[in-house]
């Protein structure tokens, strides 16, 4: 299926689009490594799904989205657990890749192109709603969480994972590595646009500081679970994107929100 063409689109979602369209050749190989694994782990560390508990055990009996969803690796263990899966995406390249492991694992998904700040579905259609670096830094987060409030029945859940307002704080704005300075204000952060940094330009992103989240679930009507911090296991060396491992295991790189529907 295919989704609004994209001079309708809102400028980020055009802009994020082409981005992912032009290097989605470069996330073929992990789709396919996180595709053949049933031991899902998250985020640039892999922290196991034993610590995180993102998913789940048993998804038998529910309806699930994945709010950009890339090569669908998170769909693809969602429906091995049993539920009947929708995923979402921006780029059809990403969406090509995730077909393709689709046949290859005779998995059954339902994918849709389109942006995840506005999906294509009755409200109340989904039990559980879940993004690993999806519409969760790719969405303005007002208007995508308003939308999965709106796909989830009521109750349902919403899991997602998300770069954190601390490492953002200390990246700059040249696109060079997270350092251990603050530069950039915490305060007031919610876009970050890459396209036209010095080093390894990228696309536009969000990243909310932590009251912010928690205003703005409050204010659409979700109840907050949980809040964890993903640290980079003891074991990792080296740069993952624009973070250094030994960063990761001293302060916070990634974030993970779990919110419940009123
Ligand atoms: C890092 S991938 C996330 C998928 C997977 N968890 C992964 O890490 O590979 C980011 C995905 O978000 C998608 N994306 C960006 N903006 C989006 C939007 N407005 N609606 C839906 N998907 C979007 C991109 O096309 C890309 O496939």
């Amino acid at each position: 299926m295919s989704g609004p063409d994209s001079e309708q689109l809102p400028e980020h979602v055009r802009a994020n689009r082409h981005h992912w369209d032009e290097m989605a050749h470069e996330w073929v190989a992990l789709g396919e490594r996180a595709w053949a694994s049933d031991d899902p782990s998250w985020g640039i560390w892999s922290v196991p799904e034993t610590e995180l508990a993102m998913l789940p055990v048993d998804m038998s009996g529910l309806d699930a989205i994945e709010l950009g969803c890339g090569t669908a690796y998170v769909s693809a263990w969602m429906a091995r657990r049993g539920a009947t899966v929708t995923g979402i995406d921006n780029s059809a390249a990403q969406l090509a890749t995730a077909r393709g492991l689709m046949a290859k694992h005779g998995i059954e998904l339902t994918l849709l192109h389109g942006n995840a700040e506005t999906v294509p579905v009755p409200d109340g259609s989904f039990d559980f709603a879940i993004n690993e670096y999806g519409a969760a830094i790719w969405c303005d987060p007002e208007v995508w969480l308003r939308e999965a409030h709106r796909l989830l029945r009521p109750g349902g859940r919403l899991v997602f994972l998300a770069n954190h307002p601390l490492a953002m704080a200390c990246a700059p704005e040249s696109g060079a590595h997270v350092g251990d300075r603050l530069v950039r204000p915490y305060f007031g952060m919610h876009t970050l646009d890459w396209r036209d940094v010095e080093i390894d330009p990228g696309g536009v992103n969000f990243c909310l500081p932590i009251s912010e989240w928690v205003a703005l679930f409050h204010r659409i009507g979700f109840t907050i679970d949980d809040l964890r911090e993903p640290r980079a296991p003891e074991s990792t060396r080296g740069v993952q994107f624009f973070i250094d491992a030994e960063w990761a295991q001293r302060w916070p790189s990634e974030l993970v929100w779990k919110v419940r529907r009123h």
